[in-house]
């Protein structure tokens, strides 16, 4: 496990952003997986700087979304890929069939729609790099705390912690989704590499369950110590408790 402290969230985002950047230039046709949240922003910005500066080409990238609200389709201001088109997507040359999100649409057969996202992701050749946030009870995508660590794609019900933590972006509480599908704890430990990106003090303590903690699906980020390939990228808030 890689830990690198970063004095703000913007460096982060530029050093998050390079890794990107240096696997496209690798692998132009590469898988890459991304997290909506407040924390990957800085790393979108850079991205489409990156672009725009004809350094990084995404013409031959395909994308996976780690989760979407079961409720809102892709228009919907508040969906997962309403947020990635305007904060990433719309701004850089990713060709939109190769964008996937894992649909939320009400009443689905969620168990198919799950089992089919992994399998595409599979027979793509898998993830390269994986982008992910945490949440302050040590959730990764919508992996809450639980007794197992979960499989594949997968419907999940938020937790109150997470609702609460996600009402900022709504008008009410209320609002707030009750479940979404989530990519499992093993769809992402399937990813070849795995940046994590945190920022503020306010995420220590997750960051040090997961870094120094026991590996115990109370805190589902712990498994990435046994990841061969994860860089936790934190600013001095996030890292100050380790
Ligand atoms: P945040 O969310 O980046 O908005 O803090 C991260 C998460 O809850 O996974």
């Amino acid at each position: 496990m890689n830990i690198r402290i970063f004095k703000s969230a913007d460096d982060i985002g530029k050093a998050a952003a390079m890794i990107f950047a240096s696997q496209v230039l690798q692998k132009p046709n590469c898988l890459l997986g991304f997290a909506t949240g407040s924390t990957p922003l800085p790393t979108y910005r850079q991205m489409i700087e990156l672009y725009k500066s004809g350094i990084a080409d995404y013409s031959s990238v395909t994308t996976f979304n780690l989760d979407e609200y079961i409720g809102f389709d892709g228009n919907h201001p508040q969906s997962y890929r309403y947020f990635m088109m305007q904060n990433l997507f719309n701004h850089i040359n990713v060709k939109q069939e190769n964008i996937n999100v894992v649909s939320g649409i009400p009443n689905s057969n969620f168990e198919e729609v799950g089992k089919a996202y992994d399998q595409k992701i599979e027979s793509l050749g898998g993830i390269d790099v994986q982008l992910l946030g945490i949440g302050h009870n040590g959730h990764v995508a919508f992996n809450e705390p639980s007794d197992h660590f979960s499989n594949g794609t997968h419907q999940v019900f938020l937790t109150n912690s997470t609702i609460e933590a996600n009402k900022r972006f709504f008008e009410h509480a209320d609002d707030v989704p009750r479940s979404a599908m989530s990519m499992g704890i093993a769809s992402i430990m399937k990813a070849r590499n795995i940046v994590l990106v945190s920022a503020g003090s306010d995420k220590a303590t997750a960051i040090q369950a997961a870094v120094e903690g026991p590996i115990t699906p109370e805190c589902p980020a712990s498994i990435l110590q046994l990841h061969p390939s994860v860089t936790f990228m934190l600013d001095e808030g996030a890292a100050s408790k380790l």
